[in-house]
């Protein structure tokens, strides 16, 4: 049964309650992962999650994701602005990946608006808070 999903955050996700609330809402990270976990648990989904500040490992645990999971969910934060890393590491992992983030990237500052891994998802969820996981997820779900 491919329902396997790995869930990865980058750089400052693990810092979620000490960022701007009118972005992020207050909540903690862990909170956040227990949000995804009930959310995968609803959809019959299996979320495995991994949080790193270092790009060098994200790229390794999308890798690694290859041999654990059938698909992707990815807020790598701001990397998603710059880090071309991650877009050949999604690439080379064949994994159908969701793009994710809480706040609305469209309508903040400019550098927010350009996504170096777009192309390589089957879809880009954001503004939604926690619940842009349930449909990232769903999303997965439907490409697996
Ligand atoms: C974010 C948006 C990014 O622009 C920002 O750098 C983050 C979080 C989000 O979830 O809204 O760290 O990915």
């Amino acid at each position: 049964m491919r329902n396997r999903v790995a869930v990865l955050h980058g750089v400052n996700l693990g810092m979620l309650d000490r960022r701007p609330a009118e972005h992020y809402g207050g909540l903690t990270f862990s909170r956040l992962e227990q949000r995804i976990g009930g959310f995968a648990h609803e959809l019959g989904l299996e979320a495995r999650f991994f949080q790193t500040d270092h790009e060098g490992e994200y790229v390794q645990e999308i890798h690694r994701a290859a041999d654990y999971a059938d698909g992707l969910v990815l807020n790598p934060g701001a990397w998603t602005h710059y880090a071309w890393s991650l877009h050949d590491a999604v690439e080379l992992s064949g994994l159908p990946a969701v793009e994710v983030h809480l706040s609305d990237v469209q309508h903040r500052e400019p550098f927010r608006r350009v996504s170096v891994l777009s192309d390589v998802c089957v879809a880009t969820i954001s503004g939604l808070g926690p619940d842009g996981y349930r449909d990232a997820l769903a999303r997965i779900k439907a490409a697996l």
